[in-house]
């Protein structure tokens, strides 16, 4: 998600379980043909990240090809994803969801991203540009060789209005033999098993896990009391830990932040360019959406200092062990 799962995130999506993670779309053509190097944040993976696609945009194939052997040699993913769903105007007639228009061109591009890599190459679609074609575009890419398809169960038209469309992603999934994600509207371990239910091979949480990374503890977790469908209780397994637990996790994502973005100064060798809190003002007031008095604060940090200071009084030293455990729900078990 742009914006949102860059490094930082992804790390505590996995700590919590979470089976794979996909970073922010990058342009092809910025990697291509731009100055970048293995130094890109957007690309960059935490240190000893494992099971993270990296997730392309763009319409040339020669182009794609080139970013695709660039992101395989500089960033190591598991998998690079080609964007076929973003709908926004800076996006839109350089690929993303414009390609719902011409999916022949998609299927081009897998092929040419396919030749320029031995990794996974998957895509991730709509239902289609303003009608639902997915069933057709998804069998034009599974011939094409995509590993694997991600359905986001709305049309391009739609953007992120009314209500992902799961039966049509359900209807994608019965009818290619590639293994299919679901995406769209997830926001509770229970929802996510009830999609699952439907025949997708996963389901992808957006932005349910904005300030709740917790929902894949419950989905990834081995209790069954959290996990098995049958017995899965929605009270205890979609039940958010604790406040001192939820400020610990805040003050972490602030500090993972802190630590990736803090890197050595592109022209002024020997100094550290400090990293911003800037990016987090979205972030930190989901995970404490009750404490409304502290949302102005959170939403105006700029140093990680300042992030300190709002949140370790909340944070007593048990909260951040239960976080290190990475595994408990404070809530279920008081
Ligand atoms: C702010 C924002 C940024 C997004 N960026 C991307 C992106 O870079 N690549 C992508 O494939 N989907 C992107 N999406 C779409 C999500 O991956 C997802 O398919 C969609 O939000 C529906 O799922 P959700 O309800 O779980 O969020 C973005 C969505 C939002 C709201």
């Amino acid at each position: 998600m742009a914006g949102y799962s860059d490094a930082p995130m992804r790390q505590l999506a996995a700590e919590q379980g979470a089976l794979w993670t996909v970073s922010e779309m990058i342009s092809a053509r910025g990697l291509a043909l731009g100055g970048e190097n293995e130094s890109l944040h957007l690309g960059r993976p935490y240190p000893g990240e494992v099971g993270r696609v990296v997730q392309l945009f763009g319409a040339d194939p020669d182009i794609l090809a080139d970013a695709t052997r660039k992101v395989g040699a500089w960033f190591a993913p598991a998998a690079i994803d080609l964007n076929m769903g973003c709908p926004v105007p800076k996006v839109r007639g350089k690929g993303g969801s414009c390609l719902l228009q011409t999916p022949e061109t998609a299927y081009e591009l897998v092929k040419a991203m396919k030749s320029a890599t031995n990794l996974d190459v998957s895509a991730k679609i709509r239902l289609g540009w303003d009608s639902d074609r997915s069933v057709e575009i998804a069998q034009g890419l599974s011939e094409a060789g995509a590993a694997v398809i991600t359905v986001h169960g709305r049309t391009a038209a739609q953007r992120y209005t009314g209500e992902a469309d799961w039966h049509a992603i359900a209807r994608v999934a019965a009818s290619v033999p590639t293994p299919v994600i679901g995406s769209g509207d997830v926001l509770t371990p229970a929802q996510a098993r009830q999609r699952r239910a439907l025949g997708v091979a996963a389901v992808m949480i957006g932005r349910g896990a904005v300030g709740n990374p917790w929902i894949f503890q419950a989905l990834a977790s081995a209790d069954p009391e959290l996990a098995d469908p049958e017995v899965a209780d929605p009270e205890v397994a979609d039940r958010v830990p604790d406040l001192p637990v939820r400020a610990a996790a805040a003050l972490r994502h602030a500090e993972l932040q802190h630590h990736f973005y803090t890197v050595p100064h592109r022209h002024r060798p020997g100094e550290l360019k400090v990293a911003s809190m800037r990016p987090l003002r979205k972030v930190l007031p989901k995970y404490l959406p009750e404490l409304t008095e502290l949302h102005p604060a959170l939403t105006g940090v700029e140093t990680i200092e300042d992030v300190r200071a709002l949140l370790q009084p909340l944070t007593p030293e048990e909260s951040v062990t239960m976080l290190a455990g990475h595994s408990r729900y404070a809530g279920s078990r008081s």
